[in-house]
């Protein structure tokens, strides 16, 4: 996959370091799994991890106008509109970090929004290296999304059930208590699944046909899926 120069560098997890940087989309239903991947994906790959819902639940809890405006939308599970989350990426992917490459945990998640990316991409020069969808059946998403708890201040991701933390209710990384999200209710989980089939399931023939897509079951566990990335992104 590690085909194009570009100015950063990363530390593969087998302690070999490279100048490239590596631009990753993780595509999935809600519950799949992208965020719990992410949390080691970016330290193998060194690049930060870009989450639109992390800025936006951010933004809800700071009060400020985006999150004013994105709250209803996300406590009826709904999409944000385009341009609120098109104008909120652009600046975040002109942050120094991210010239680094990124995951983007999220985004795009519909097909105004993937060509939204594009065009801030092209801007810069650079491109998507690789589009990673986590395959999960449906109804194993409404138990992962009902029986998961997040830290709000780290965002780790946590799973009453498959991985609950050391000690109940507290984050094993930063100590502060952890939560239910508010859109984690059984109701809410279920709009989130139809939004997405309709909204955001067509991004699969959009990366299909750029030959950017790369599927990968998520199904079987956590380890099993984290080998399937591995390969793909060969790490
Ligand atoms: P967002 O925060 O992006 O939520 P989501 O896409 O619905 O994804 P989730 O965070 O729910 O799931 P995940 O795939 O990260 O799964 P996780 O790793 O946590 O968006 C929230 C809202 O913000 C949206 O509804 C929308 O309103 C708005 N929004 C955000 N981005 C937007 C955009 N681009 N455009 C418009 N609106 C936007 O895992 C889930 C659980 O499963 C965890 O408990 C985990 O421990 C467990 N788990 C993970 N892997 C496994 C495994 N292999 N086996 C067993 N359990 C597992």
């Amino acid at each position: 996959m590690r085909a194009r120069t570009d100015l950063a560098c990363w530390q593969g997890s087998q302690g070999r370091r490279e100048e490239f940087a590596v631009r990753v989309v993780l595509l999935g239903a809600p519950g799949c799994g992208k965020g719990t991947h992410s949390e080691w994906m970016k330290e193998d790959l060194g690049v930060p991890q870009i989450s639109t819902g992390d800025i936006l639940r951010d933004a809800v809890k700071a009060g400020t106008e985006l999150g004013k405006r994105a709250k209803a939308y996300m406590n009826n599970g709904e999409l944000v509109p385009d341009e609120v989350i098109l104008g909120m990426m652009r600046e975040r992917l002109a942050q120094p970090d991210a010239a680094a490459g990124f995951i983007l945990d999220g985004f795009p998640r519909t097909i105004p929004q993937a060509e939204g990316l594009d065009g801030i991409l092209g801007e810069q020069a650079v491109q998507l290296d690789r589009v990673i969808k986590i395959d999960v059946a449906s109804d194993e998403l409404v138990r992962r999304l009902t029986s998961r708890r997040v830290c709000p201040n780290c965002k780790a991701v946590y799973n009453i059930g498959f991985r609950p933390p050391k000690k109940e209710g507290i984050c094993d990384h930063c100590g502060e208590p952890i939560i239910q999200r508010d859109d984690d209710t059984e109701e809410t989980a279920r709009s989130r699944l139809t939004v997405y089939e309709s909204q955001t399931a067509p991004l699969i023939d959009y990366y299909k046909a750029n030959g950017l897509l790369a599927v990968i079951n998520g199904n079987r566990g956590f380890a099993g899926a984290q080998a399937e990335t591995r390969e793909i992104l060969d790490l």
